[in-house]
C-alpha cells in the first residue's frame, strides 16, 4: 500500500477536550479544526484521542493498555463516553462540509490487533471522497479488556497505509527539550527523541507525551515525516497538512537509501 497522498492526522484529546474537566468537549477547538481541515486538499484520514471522555472513565474505572480483567460495567462506560465525544466530532466535522465516515477500532480488529486488510480497506473509503474518522478505543479480548491509543493508531496505520505525512494536532506548540516547556525544539531528530524530559501531563492512561514521542519515532523511522502542531491554532494545522513548515516540531522520516542497481 502507497498513501503517497494521504495524510494521516490525530486529533489528541488535549485539543478536542478541556483534559482537565470531566466529559466536556472544546466545542470551539473542534470547530477550528474542521474549517482548516475543509480547505484542505488532499486525502486524510482522521483519528482523534479520549481527552476528558475515555482518559477520564479509563482510569476511573481502572483499564490500561495491558489486556486485563476488569467489570463489564467499565468497558461499557469507556466505550460509551468515546462514542459521545465521536459523535460530537462527527457531527461538526459534517456541519463544516467534511464527509467523515466513522470507522471504530473495533471494527477493524483481528484477534488483539486491527486486521492489514480492514486497515488497508480505509484507503478505499478515501477513494470515494470519503474521510475516515477512528478514535483511542477499548478494545475486548479473551485475555482481558484494554485501551489502544489514538497515537498507536496512528503509528499502525502508518505502517500499512504509508502516508505522505503524520500530523499530531495538540493543545501546545509542539515538543518541548525540557518539562518547564520554555524551548521549543522546531525539529527533533529520531535518535534525539528518547534524551526528552517531560512534565508530568493531564490524566492520559496510554503514557501521554512520552509514549506519543515513542511513536512518532516508529513512524518517522518508516521513513515517514510527522509533524506536532497546536490545534488550538488551526491554521497551523491546515499549513502542516500542506507541507508548510508552520511553528511548531517536525520530525522527519528516516531517510531509507534508494535500491542499489549494482550487482
Ligand atoms: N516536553 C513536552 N513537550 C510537549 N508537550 C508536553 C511536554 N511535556 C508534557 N507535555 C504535555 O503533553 C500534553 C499532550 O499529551 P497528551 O497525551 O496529554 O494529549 P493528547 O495526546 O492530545 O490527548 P489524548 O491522549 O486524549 O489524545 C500537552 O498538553 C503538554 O502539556
Ligand atoms: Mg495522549
Amino acid at each position: 500500500m502507497d498513501g503517497k497522498d494521504l495524510t494521516i492526522c490525530k486529533l489528541g484529546g488535549s485539543v478536542i477536550t478541556f483534559k482537565d474537566k470531566p466529559l466536556t468537549p472544546n466545542i470551539k477547538a473542534i470547530t477550528g479544526l474542521a474549517k482548516a481541515l475543509f480547505k484542505f486538499d488532499g486525502k486524510l484520514v482522521i483519528i482523534h484521542g479520549g481527552g476528558s471522555f475515555g482518559h477520564y472513565m479509563a482510569s476511573r474505572f481502572g483499564l490500561g493498555q495491558s489486556p486485563a480483567k476488569t467489570s463489564p460495567e467499565a468497558v461499557a462506560m469507556t466505550r460509551y463516553s468515546m462514542l459521545e465525544l465521536h459523535l460530537t466530532v462527527l457531527r461538526i466535522f459534517l456541519d463544516a462540509g467534511l464527509t467523515v465516515y466513522s470507522v471504530p477500532l473495533s471494527g477493524m480488529m483481528n484477534q488483539r490487533l486491527p486486521s492489514r486488510q480492514k486497515m488497508e480497506a480505509l484507503v478505499n473509503y478515501t477513494d470515494t471522497g470519503l474521510i475516515p474518522m477512528t478514535f483511542g478505543d477499548v478494545i475486548v479480548s479473551r485475555t482481558g479488556s484494554y485501551i489502544v491509543s489514538g497515537d498507536q493508531i496512528a503509528r499502525l496505520l502508518s505502517k500499512h497505509l504509508r502516508p505522505r505525512r503524520v500530523l499530531f494536532v495538540l493543545d501546545v506548540d509542539g515538543i518541548y527539550q525540557d518539562p518547564e516547556k520554555t524551548t521549543l525544539l522546531r525539529e527533533l531528530k529520531i535518535a534525539k527523541t528518547t534524551n526528552l524530559i517531560f512534565s508530568k501531563g493531564k490524566i492520559d492512561v496510554t503514557g501521554g507525551i512520552e509514549r506519543k514521542v515513542k511513536e512518532a519515532s516508529r513512524i518517522a523511522n518508516m521513513g515517514i515525516d510527522v509533524s506536532f502542531v497546536n490545534g488550538l491554532v488551526p491554521q497551523r494545522l491546515l499549513d502542516a497538512a500542506q507541507g508548510k513548515n508552520p511553528i511548531g516540531t517536525v520530525l522527519k522520516g528516516r531517510k531509507v537509501a534508494p535500491l542499489s542497481n549494482s550487482r
